[in-house]
């Protein structure tokens, strides 16, 4: 069973060579989702083979689509002409928060959704009301029940209207995008999200019949359509992954490349770095880390793109703990994403908690190996970058939260001469 595995780290370990960074985690849940707009079969590339898109898919196969996987191509086919409802039940639902993309478009498909309420992390409460406000803007009707809700749109039609994001949301701006494709006239988002695999997906849509404009900015516009087909979705890199290996170079004070990137959807992350006086080589398609003096303490706030991503806020805390001074994290978007920092403090960090979106850093410290647990999947890859600078031996266990977003890790850092057992 996958969530009793653990993993054995041996610290002190000098890294060299490439990495290849896999298909962005955060567009590919994301396409899946789109696939039922349509009765046309699509072929994914680039795909990133995780728990978090393995759940996804199976989802999809509950629902009715028939799936092929090809691993070793890093391609799936995924065929949804016999999803026939929107009938979102089940245990795998719970464990799986972006499963609430696949509202939208089964809503604007089949006229009807009943779902049980997704899990997802435990980045604090993760609510879907932004969700919800927008489907009941265009026509759907919520009935709440004791495990889930059910959303209907009385005529099989849902209507075109403007939305204005109360907070920017990065699933809230793409499930109402992806609805409105579908949708009866003009759909107006505005305040949305403007993350890179949004644009990403827009992009495909497009090229399969949507009129979507402005994805990649604050205000999107789409005009409904009477249905779209299906094509091919190369899946772009992962600029999370891409930036938690350059701090892993970082921290390991070696020499390591990062092929196969996209320098630019890493936003405010390089300046940032930049500042902190980290030598980097930036490529088109790549980023190379230098060994160079120890990090200057500097401080961030997470926003959203292309502000300082709060996924790597994380690993970018352990930085800061081998940088020179004292520095400040502040983590605006999740309440509870910094509550790993108390098991950094287990191994020797000194970070001081000021609210629950606030620490203060002082560095340099030096770690020592302990048994940790992963409380989320970018927590949880931060405790093995740390169990790689640590002296001695880390264990880490809850390991399935890792899995979850990147994929044979274990394998991918050894190559590098990391020392990760799987047990
Ligand atoms: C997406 O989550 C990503 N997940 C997250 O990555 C990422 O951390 C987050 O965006 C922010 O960049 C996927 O793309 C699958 P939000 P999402 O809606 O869309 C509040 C990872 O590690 N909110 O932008 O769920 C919410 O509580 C994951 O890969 C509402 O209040 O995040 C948060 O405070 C973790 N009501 C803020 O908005 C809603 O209906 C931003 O959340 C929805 C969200």
């Amino acid at each position: 069973m996958k969530l009793e595995q653990k993993f054995e780290i041996q610290g002190g370990c000098e890294l060299k060579g490439e990495i290849k960074v896999n298909g962005a985690k955060n567009s590919a849940l994301k396409i899946l989702a789109s696939v039922v707009l349509t009765k046309e079969a699509i072929v994914i590339e680039n795909f990133p083979f995780i728990e978090d898109t393995q759940r996804m898919l199976e989802i999809l196969e509950e629902l009715g689509a028939i799936i092929e996987k090809d691993k070793k191509n890093k391609k799936v086919m995924i065929d949804p002409v016999g999803v026939e409802n929107g009938n979102l039940q089940g245990e795998l639902v719970k464990q799986l928060r972006a499963s609430i993309l696949l509202v939208g478009p089964l809503l604007a498909r089949f006229g009807e959704v009943d779902m049980t309420y997704p899990g997802g992390c435990v980045i604090g409460k993760r609510p879907i009301d932004l969700f919800l406000n927008g489907f009941q803007k265009m026509g759907g009707k919520v009935e709440w029940n004791d495990d889930g809700f059910k959303i209907s749109s009385d005529e099989t039609k849902l209507v075109g209207t403007t939305i204005f994001f109360p907070k920017v949301t990065v699933t809230g701006t793409e499930a109402l995008m992806m609805t409105a494709v579908l949708a009866e006239g003009k759909t107006v988002l505005k305040n949305c999200a403007m993350e890179p695999e949004i644009k990403s997906l827009a992009d495909y849509l497009n090229n399969n019949g949507a009129k979507i404009k402005g994805a990649g900015t604050s205000m999107i516009v789409i005009e409904g359509v009477e249905k779209i087909s299906a094509g091919t979705f190369d899946v772009i890199p992962d600029r999370i992954e891409a930036g938690t290996f350059i701090m892993m170079g970082l921290l390991c004070k070696s020499e390591i490349t990062v092929t196969d990137c996209i320098p630019e959807h890493l936003g405010a992350f390089l300046p940032v770095l930049k500042n902190a006086g980290a030598d980097l080589e930036i490529g088109e398609n790549y980023v190379k880390v230098k060994k160079g003096k120890r990090l200057k303490a500097t401080s961030i706030a997470t926003h959203e793109y292309p502000g300082f991503a709060t996924d790597l806020q994380p690993p970018y805390t352990l930085l800061m703990t081998q940088a020179e001074g004292i520095s400040l994290i502040h983590e605006t978007i999740f309440e509870g994403r910094l509550f790993f920092t108390d098991q950094l403090n287990s191994m020797g960090t000194a970070i001081v908690m000021c609210d629950p979106h606030r620490v203060v850093v002082s560095g340099p410290t030096s770690l020592y190996g302990k048994k940790l647990t992963s409380p989320d999947l970018r927590a949880g890859i931060t405790m093995v970058l740390a169990g790689m600078i640590a002296h001695g031996t880390t264990t880490i266990d809850n390991i399935y939260q890792i899995d979850r977003g990147y994929e044979d890790i274990d394998e991918r850092l050894n190559s590098l001469g990391a020392k990760i057992k799987r047990i």
